[in-house]
């Protein structure tokens, strides 16, 4: 207690003497810096007892509280005495800091990017409402009343009915709706794609979010076939990864088209091979394809005479294509991405990478 007592005495006089900023920043780091007296005496406390170390704890810890300020007070004395020109120097030769920028989000990169592929071979950008009713989003897209997709647990149903047709509303669950509404205004020819929103009642994991981009895209006139939608969606590959691959149709069903099929592009981790080379050479098993050398990226087909019909165009007089992406999905694929919850997550350690 005696040696705290003569520290404080002792450091009041130094601080008493200082002259300049300098020197006190010196009298700060002799006794409260990290290695400084009081430090280390409170570092020393760990061998007495619990009383004595209760007790002079305690007055170090006055102490420093003390000296602190003094200090603080003596800073300001001396800052005050300082010329003009010392306090209010600049030093220009200090690097200045960089104002960061921001930048796009991913998945607003690949959009455009999308986006302008597509505007490139002649389609038109058109967007369509969030919230639908559930002609737009089931009925008129022949999807049957007892459809699982309009089921409570894959469906956001909207407590409230829609003014215009008594129609129950929802969240649309995918981009097709805006083809009918598209078709019941436009005449063909027409050449479309949709990029939006879509929500899904449904447990979020790394491939699954209940809310998520998707790119419907559409073409009709008179005399359209499936191998217009090979050459255009190549091509879209083509451009879209910056390389050739081999893509797939394989059957697949759509009440919406007939025939429907699901679009696989080789994998491009493994390149279609399945399996891959690990650090020691071995082979194994590609972690994105799961060994079948190829990954879905969209649904297709042409679009079904109903789906005519209910626009009010004659199905015998025209015929089209539809495809349908994961935005989400064509970027994880480019930018190797393996969760899908990372886009939203607003992490800029994940952000900044794009
Ligand atoms: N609407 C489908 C979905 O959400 C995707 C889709 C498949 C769109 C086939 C299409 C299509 O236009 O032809 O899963």
């Amino acid at each position: 207690m005696n040696s705290i007592k003569s520290l404080k005495i002792k450091v009041k006089k130094e601080i008493k003497r200082a002259q300049s900023l300098k020197e006190l920043n010196l009298i700060f780091k002799k006794y409260l810096g990290k290695k400084g007296e009081l430090s280390l005496i409170l570092r020393s406390l760990k061998t007495l007892s619990l009383k004595e170390r209760k007790k002079i704890g305690k007055e170090v810890n006055a102490l420093k509280d003390f000296l602190e300020k003094e200090i603080e007070k003596k800073a300001q004395k001396l800052y005050s005495t300082l010329s003009v020109e010392e306090s209010e120097r600049i030093d220009v030769t200090v690097p200045g800091k960089k104002p960061s920028l921001g930048h796009l989000h991913p998945l607003t990169q690949i959009k455009r990017k999308v986006m302008s592929i597509f505007q490139g071979m002649g389609f038109d950008v058109i967007e369509g409402p969030e919230i639908e009713n559930e002609w737009y989003n089931f009925d008129a897209l022949n999807i049957p009343k007892d459809h699982p997709a309009r089921d409570l647990w894959d469906t956001l149903w909207i407590n409230q009915k829609s003014k215009v047709k008594n129609q129950k509303l929802l969240l649309r669950t995918h981009t097709s709706p805006v083809q009918i509404r598209y078709m019941e205004k436009h005449n063909p020819p027409l050449r479309i794609i949709v990029p939006g929103k879509v929500f899904r009642h449904e447990a979020t994991d790394p491939t699954h979010e209940f809310q998520f981009y998707q790119v419907e895209g559409l073409m009709v006139d008179k005399d359209v076939s499936v191998s217009h939608f090979k050459a255009i969606i190549g091509k879209f590959f083509e451009n879209f990864f910056q390389r050739e691959l081999k893509f797939r149709l394989r059957p697949d069903f759509f009440p919406f088209t007939e025939p429907s099929f699901d679009v696989a592009i080789s994998c491009l981790i493994c390149n279609g091979k399945g399996f891959i080379l690990d650090e020691q050479g071995k082979s194994k098993t590609c972690p994105v394809c799961k060994k079948s050398g190829w990954l879905e990226v969209a649904g297709a087909g042409m679009v079904h005479p109903n789906v005519f019909s209910a626009c009010g165009l004659n199905p015998t007089e025209w015929q089209g294509w539809a495809f349908g992406f994961g935005l989400e999905r064509l970027a994880m694929i480019k930018f190797k991405i393996d969760d899908v919850r990372l886009f939203h997550c607003g992490d800029l350690r994940f952000l900044q990478q794009f």
